[in-house]
């Protein structure tokens, strides 16, 4: 079993790149299904998410190339089936949207339910709303695979009951070859929905609007192939920046876009951490204790859901008490007790976490309850004075960071991951 483990109390000081993003790249490479041609696509981060993305694009027939690290070359010109299994999918929420590629390249797709990190009860209703409103007969067989088939996909109005990440990719994915024109209202506005209309658009379909609640989205008979570059990780330089905030120091956070990270800064100032922007970067200087302050989750540009089990370790070292509202999950609250067992004093009723401020964590053995939660486990490590920090269950750590071991020990944290080094992940599966 492997684990990280982290002997905390040091400050973190240097530079740190921020990698290509996981909720961004978890929706374009199942996109490439629909060009049927080659794409390549660059600063692709190397996280487990993408080898089992590239796995399920290779077990469809598409061809990939590594190119180096961060850029890979994808024919899916000979894709050939549109099935995929509970094998391929029960790592990742993210292998629904091919649901979406697939019903926009076939007209048909059966795809066994997603996995993905346990954050409450996680509907697709509004998936299946989406491509039945555009013509798709959608099926749920025996609660484990969706089938969804249609004659012809036509474009339709499509209202989403709440502004909905996943539903609105997935529309857009099955809108953009269908005839005429889409509408998707209270659209999701996350800088991963933009990346993915951008990508879209490079691959020649014509959606306009991502970024606001209304994307128009006029079918297109053909797309081609394309290359494209990854936007930043608004959640990985989110993670940085909250931990250099809770362990001290100075760091300069690189490969950033700071108007996405501007709902992290903002609640970053109000606990006194000084926060400066660049064209490219932010740096961080912390030294002393943070000061309390509320916040509540909300869809971009709110303070995201995926930033807030990192956040709630800092205000678990800050002075006074706050108070964490997450509406977003069902349930992502589950990590509060791993941080309990490192010191912190925090109750949780439902949604709302009631956090009182302690001087300081003390090392544990601790658990990554999902992938955010392993984020918060490594923050709280980093800023335990005493005692070591165990991780276990890091796997979920690896399917959103890159390299964060070597990245957080170029940073100064005396951080060690026992009985494997770091793999590259996607030499492994192209
Ligand atoms: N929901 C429904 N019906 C739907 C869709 C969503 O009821 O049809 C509800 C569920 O309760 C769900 C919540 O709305 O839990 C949020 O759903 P949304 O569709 O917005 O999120 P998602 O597609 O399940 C993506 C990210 C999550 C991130 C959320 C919110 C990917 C692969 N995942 O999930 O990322 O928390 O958006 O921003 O893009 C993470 O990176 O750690 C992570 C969990």
């Amino acid at each position: 079993m492997e684990k990280i483990v982290i002997n905390g109390g040091k400050p973190l000081c240097g530079a740190v790149n921020i990698s290509g993003a996981k909720n961004a790249i978890a929706a374009i490479l199942p996109a490439t299904i629909l060009a049927q041609d080659v794409c390549r696509i660059e600063n692709i981060p190397n996280i487990s998410d993408v080898t089992y993305t590239v796995g399920i694009l290779n077990s469809l027939g598409a061809e990939t190339k590594l190119i180096n690290r961060n850029t890979i070359e994808i024919d899916t010109s000979k894709v050939h089936t549109y099935m995929v299994s509970h094998e391929q999918t029960k790592h990742m929420r993210a292998s629904y949207y091919f649901i979406g590629a697939l019903l926009g390249r076939y007209g048909r797709a059966r795809v066994a339910m997603p996995g993905g990190c346990n954050l409450g009860v996680r509907p697709i209703d509004q998936h299946i709303k989406g491509f039945e409103l555009l013509g798709a007969s959608v099926s749920i067989e025996e609660n484990a695979i969706i089938d969804a088939h249609a004659a012809s996909l036509t474009g339709s109005p499509v209202y989403l009951d709440i502004a909905s990440v996943g539903a609105t990719a997935n529309v857009m994915l099955a809108a953009v070859k269908a005839k005429g024109l889409t509408i998707i209202e209270n659209a999701a506005k996350e800088p991963h929905i933009v990346d993915l209309a951008n990508f879209l658009n490079t691959m020649g379909a014509d959606v306009r609007g991502a970024g606001t609640d209304v994307i128009k989205i006029r079918g297109v008979e053909l797309m081609h192939g394309c290359s494209y570059a990854v936007i930043p990780d608004q959640i990985e330089a989110g993670t940085y920046m909250v931990a250099a905030a809770a362990a001290g120091g100075d760091v300069l956070i690189q490969n950033v876009i700071p108007k996405h990270l501007e709902s992290i800064t903002a609640k970053l100032q109000e606990c006194g951490i000084t926060v400066e922007e660049y064209d490219d970067s932010v740096r961080i200087l912390s030294n002393g204790r943070p000061q309390k302050c509320s916040l509540k989750t909300m869809p971009h540009p709110g303070f995201p859901t995926d930033m807030q089990p990192q956040m709630t370790v800092l205000l678990a070292i800050a002075e006074g008490t706050s108070y964490i509202s997450d509406g977003v999950h069902e349930n992502r609250f589950r990590y509060v007790e791993q941080l309990t067992r490192m010191g912190a004093s925090i109750k949780v009723d439902g949604k709302l976490a009631v956090v009182e401020g302690v001087e300081q964590l003390k090392g544990a053995p601790v658990l990554a309850d999902d992938l955010r939660a392993g984020a918060a486990m490594l923050i709280a490590g980093l800023t335990a004075v005493s005692g070591t920090t165990e991780i276990e269950n890091v796997q979920y750590i690896d399917r959103g960071y890159e390299d964060v071991v070597a990245k957080l020990r170029a940073l100064g944290a005396d951080i060690t991951r026992v009985y494997a080094p770091e793999p590259n992940r996607l030499a492994k599966v192209v």
